[in-house]
């Protein structure tokens, strides 16, 4: 299973950090040469590799870090998606129901990245409390996980296990999702809550 970030900001370097902490591998990529960021990628671990989007979006489960206005340029990367898992970390703050359709912002991003199993997820903490070590006082990090597809959110669930996190799957996009989902002026009742887990 091979990994990638796309999008080299607050976001994707927080979940970069959180791959070189269990020493996985991970590509990320923007829309720069990465040249330009290889060291910075480097810095956060030997196994942070800076790639361009085309290259990146030859991994399995792919990262999506980009403002949510910016997914369907990264959804032109590939002409279909059949096979990739997406994790949408995009917040549509800002952005109106109208413009959505009605629908919870990650609907609007699995249609563009047509052919992908799509999960909602670890978008719901600052990055700054994402980037920190999920290994709380003898507890874990809560991250929430929706989507319609449950292989796919078992695939990040255990994913998220690697990387150290506590995963609460919240079932369905427009279900147990939208707790995870912003739209307009609103966020969804668990955004911002920063949980952790005990066994
Ligand atoms: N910041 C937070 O605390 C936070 C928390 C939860 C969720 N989120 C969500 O996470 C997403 C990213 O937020 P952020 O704060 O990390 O934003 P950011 O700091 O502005 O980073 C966005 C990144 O996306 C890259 N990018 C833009 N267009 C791209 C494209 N077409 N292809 C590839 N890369 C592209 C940018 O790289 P270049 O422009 O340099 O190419 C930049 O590295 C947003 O949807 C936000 O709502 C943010």
């Amino acid at each position: 299973m091979s990994y990638a970030i796309i999008g080299f900001g607050n976001i994707g370097r927080a979940l970069a950090k959180a791959f070189a902490r269990k020493g996985i591998e991970v590509s990320v990529a923007t829309t720069r040469d990465p040249e330009s960021f290889a060291a910075d990628a480097a810095a956060i671990g030997p196994k942070v590799i800076a790639k361009t989007l085309a290259e990146a979006v030859k991994a399995d489960i792919i990262f999506l870090a980009v403002r949510f206005e910016q997914h369907p340029d990264v959804a032109k990367a590939l002409l279909t998606w059949q096979g990739k898992t997406i994790v949408d970390v995009t917040n549509a703050y800002g952005v109106s129901p109208e413009q959505l359709g009605g629908q919870p912002s990650s609907k609007v991003v699995g249609q563009a990245f047509s052919g992908a199993r799509l999960v909602k997820g670890f978008n719901h903490l600052a990055a700054a409390v994402l980037a920190q070590d999920p290994a709380v006082q003898g507890g874990r990090r809560v991250v929430f996980l929706a989507s319609d597809d449950d292989v796919a959110a078992a695939e990040v669930g255990a994913l998220a296990e690697r990387l150290g996190f506590a995963p609460i799957q919240l079932g369905r996009l427009s279900e147990g999702g939208l707790l995870v989902h912003a739209h307009g002026k609103s966020w969804g009742h668990l955004i911002f809550k920063d949980l952790v887990k005990f066994e």
